[in-house]
């Protein structure tokens, strides 16, 4: 049985101080307000999996799925209420949509049509997932689609914002499946030419959120190459092959086995925090499987699609315990992990990376399905 629940809370953004106002009541989706207003909205499956989004930052708070013997768990890092999300440390963009560029471009610079546009510097010497106010930290428009078990979210971002160009109109719809995926639709349209990069940042941990760290989760990726980086974390512009290497996830190992080894690039990325280039198998743009998650005690499977050239494995290298989540426990050192299906960092500024550019008149289509199941 599909059902929908829009009763958790109601808030509003003033003058950059959040008010919440706290609501029993539950509201129907005919109540969405503008965006001016926060709202949660949980979505429910016949096999009892739920998810819980909200239209701040477009943020998904929580993926409740079974074990290998049906027990229920929360496997999303994240908060119940809103403020804990803008209140928190560090801001690790627990469950948001970062953009409108996601992952770094060098030196906030890059030209287009010989224009230079500059952006800010929030991860110094680059820019980061889309600025000081990035997709993550904005109030989206909310429509409930409830004969589809669907969110879907819009936002314009206006040309000037956070120094990109051109007014970009963008969705992002959530749906859950019967068949346990939840599966993430993105469209953007552009007034001028201007780069997109849109992508999930959900921290995942299938033991339960708040249940130690994620080395003993087995991860495969289904990639050959990947984008090496400098110092800064700005790819190199060579993708060498993983094989013989600590980012040679082609066939299933834990996470935590070879996070160890001498190895410049895990030394810059303070742990794995790279874009590996995915084998798409001659079918460019097509939803193709781009990871798998096992974790071996509880039987959770995670497995990515995609129809993004590129995913990017950060491990929680910068979480230290410091971060409290929704259920009291201490986000710790490597306590959940980020697949961000994507297209390769800084882009603009590498000519033979697949182009991020979207022109007027063209539509910026993804999807992304993370798909959940056990080993039973
Ligand atoms: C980046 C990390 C960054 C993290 C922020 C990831 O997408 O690759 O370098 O620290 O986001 O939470």
């Amino acid at each position: 049985m599909l059902s929908f629940r829009i009763p958790l809370a109601i808030a509003a953004l003033t003058a950059g101080t959040l008010t919440i106002h706290a609501s029993t009541q539950a509201a129907t989706a005919a109540e969405v307000k503008t965006a001016s207003d926060i709202q949660i909205v949980s979505l429910t499956n016949e096999h009892g999996m739920s998810i819980k989004v909200t239209n701040y930052g477009a943020i998904i708070m929580s993926i409740v799925v079974p074990d290998k013997d049906g027990k229920l768990a929360d496997v999303a890092l994240g908060y119940d209420d809103i403020r804990s999300y803008t209140n928190a440390v560090d801001k690790p963009y627990f469950g948001a949509v970062v953009g409108r560029y996601g992952n770094r471009i060098a030196k906030g610079k890059f030209t287009i049509d010989g224009e230079e546009y500059s952006l800010p510097i929030n991860n110094p010497p680059n820019s980061l997932h889309g600025g000081i106010i990035g997709f993550d930290k904005v109030i989206w428009d909310i429509q409930v689609e409830e004969s589809k078990n669907a969110v879907k979210l819009s936002y314009l971002a206006k040309d000037g914002e956070e120094g990109y160009p051109g007014n970009l109109s963008c969705s992002v719809t959530y749906t859950l499946t019967d068949e346990n995926e939840i599966k993430v639709e993105y469209f953007a349209t552009t007034d001028k030419a201007t780069p997109v990069n849109l992508t999930q940042h959900t921290y995942f941990n299938l033991a339960g959120e708040g249940e130690g760290d994620i080395l003993d989760h087995q991860l495969m990726i289904n990639a050959n190459r990947f984008t090496p980086v400098d110092e800064t974390l700005i790819p190199t512009g060579k993708t060498p092959a993983v094989q013989g290497t600590p980012f040679d996830f082609t066939t299933a190992k834990a996470i935590g086995r070879d996070i160890n080894s001498d190895n410049e690039q895990l030394r810059f990325g303070g742990g794995y925090d790279h874009n590996w280039v995915l084998d798409k198998g001659g079918q460019t743009g097509e939803l193709t499987l781009a990871a798998r998650v096992v974790e071996p005690k509880s039987g959770r499977v995670m497995e990515v699609s995609t129809t993004e050239p590129g995913i990017q494995f950060y491990c929680g290298n910068f979480l230290d315990g410091r971060l409290i989540g929704k259920s009291g426990k201490e986000y710790v050192y490597r306590g959940g992990f980020c697949l961000e299906t994507q297209h390769y960092p800084d882009s603009p500024n590498q000519p033979n990376f697949p182009s991020t550019i979207l022109k007027p008149g063209d539509e910026y289509e993804t999807t992304t399905i993370f798909k959940f199941s056990t080993t039973k």
